[in-house]
């Protein structure tokens, strides 16, 4: 099988590149990725001379970079994204952009090319906000409340109108956050264990109460696998760990990994429309994939802390001046009563 992923660069979608040449040793994969700031070819150095794998530098927006590279393809998985919520409120243009217009464009130029099959990487973000004791199906409204998760809901929405609309075999993900190896350190996790490696404070939302299900990048890759192969046409699975926590206590946890002090942790003003809980229900893909997250959080995050001490270049690559000033832009305005109150030791 001849693949395309899209932002092979990135996170996730390195991870999967990585995965499926393990598995699939017949299987060639194109990388078709711009190099955003969250993009880097040092994440793929280990993969780079594999025969089977080959990088195309491009926007999924360019639709005639897309059409070449769509070229003798079977079937595409498309993680491209901007995919930071915080940005998002900052500027959102490039979401638009990217996970809108450049869905679009790949859906197109997909469907005249005769790929079988499309799976869309997309996200539990599109639902928004869980009511406390409520998990979300495949059948739940969406509701998304962040600049980034609209832009994700309309090409979770693009891809599902062309299933309906022309019979364009599309498959659509919803997974929850991941957490693991080669995650850029503006995401939660890898940012509390890059700053406490160098006893930095930790910057917490809000009460720090907000819950998310962590699931581990490799439990995410085989659930994407498996929607690859075993999925349906048109269907949307959701991918859940049942993972959820506070994310002070994950930060909590992280520190005792590192072995730093909880007095790092530095209560800062809370992210605008801030959803207070992601919840799936995953029982469709674990029925009809046969798929189940198999790695226990402790163990995943003590992988994850291990892998960031072992793999300093690679933070120093991508930690450099943009990362740097990003995070100046991000943190310094954060700044609020609550926030005071709460670095005291006060109640809200
Ligand atoms: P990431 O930011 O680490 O990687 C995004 C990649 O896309 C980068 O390599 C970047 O260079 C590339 N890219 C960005 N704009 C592009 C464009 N216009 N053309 C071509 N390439 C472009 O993101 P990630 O965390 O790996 O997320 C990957 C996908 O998974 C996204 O679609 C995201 O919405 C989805 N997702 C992420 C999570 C999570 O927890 N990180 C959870 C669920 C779904
Ligand atoms: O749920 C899936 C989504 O998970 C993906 O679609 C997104 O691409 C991915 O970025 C992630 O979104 P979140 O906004 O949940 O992830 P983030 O790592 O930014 O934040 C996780 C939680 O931690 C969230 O409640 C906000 C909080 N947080 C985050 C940062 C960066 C802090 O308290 N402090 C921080 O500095």
């Amino acid at each position: 099988m001849k693949l395309i992923v899209t932002g092979g660069a990135g996170f996730i979608g390195s991870n999967f590149i990585r995965y499926i040449l393990a598995r699939h040793p017949r299987y060639s994969i194109r990388n078709l990725d711009k190099l955003t700031y969250s993009g880097n070819l040092y994440t793929l150095r280990d993969v780079e001379k594999n025969r089977r794998y080959t990088f195309l530098r491009g926007d999924v927006c360019d639709r005639h970079k897309v059409q070449e590279a769509m070229r003798g393809v079977d079937a595409v998985v498309h993680f491209a994204a901007e995919s930071h919520v915080d940005r998002s409120i900052l500027d959102s243009t490039a979401f638009v952009k990217t996970n809108v217009l450049g869905t679009q464009c790949l859906l197109d130029a997909a469907r005249h090319a005769g790929v079988k099959r499309f799976v869309l990487v997309s996200t539990d973000e599109v639902y928004g906000s869980a009511p406390s004791g409520e998990k979300f199906t495949e059948e739940c409204l969406l509701a998304p409340n962040s600049p980034y998760a609209a832009s994700k809901t309309g090409a979770d929405l693009l891809a599902r109108a062309y299933f309906r609309t022309y019979g364009f075999p599309v498959i659509i993900t919803r997974c929850t956050n991941n957490y693991g190896p080669y995650q850029y350190p503006e995401k939660f996790i890898p940012l509390i264990v890059t700053r406490a490696l160098q006893g930095q404070n930790i910057p917490v939302y809000g009460d720090g109460l907000q819950v998310r299900d962590w699931i581990h990048v490799t439990d995410h890759c085989a659930g994407l696998d498996a929607a690859l192969h075993q999925g349906r046409d048109g269907e949307i699975y959701n991918l859940g760990a049942g993972n959820e926590w506070p994310n002070l206590e994950i930060a909590r946890r992280i520190l005792q990994l590192v072995g730093k002090p909880d007095s790092l942790l530095t209560y800062v003003q809370d992210r605008p429309g801030h959803d207070r809980r992601y919840a799936l229900n995953s029982d469709k893909a674990c029925r009809e994939l046969n798929w189940a997250p198999k790695i226990a959080l402790n163990d995943g995050l003590k992988q994850t802390v291990d892998w960031y001490l072992s793999n300093s270049e690679w933070i120093r690559r991508v930690t450099a001046r943009v990362y740097r000033s990003y995070y100046r832009q991000q943190y310094e305005r954060r700044d609020s009563t609550l926030a005071k109150v709460l670095n005291r030791g006060g109640k809200k």
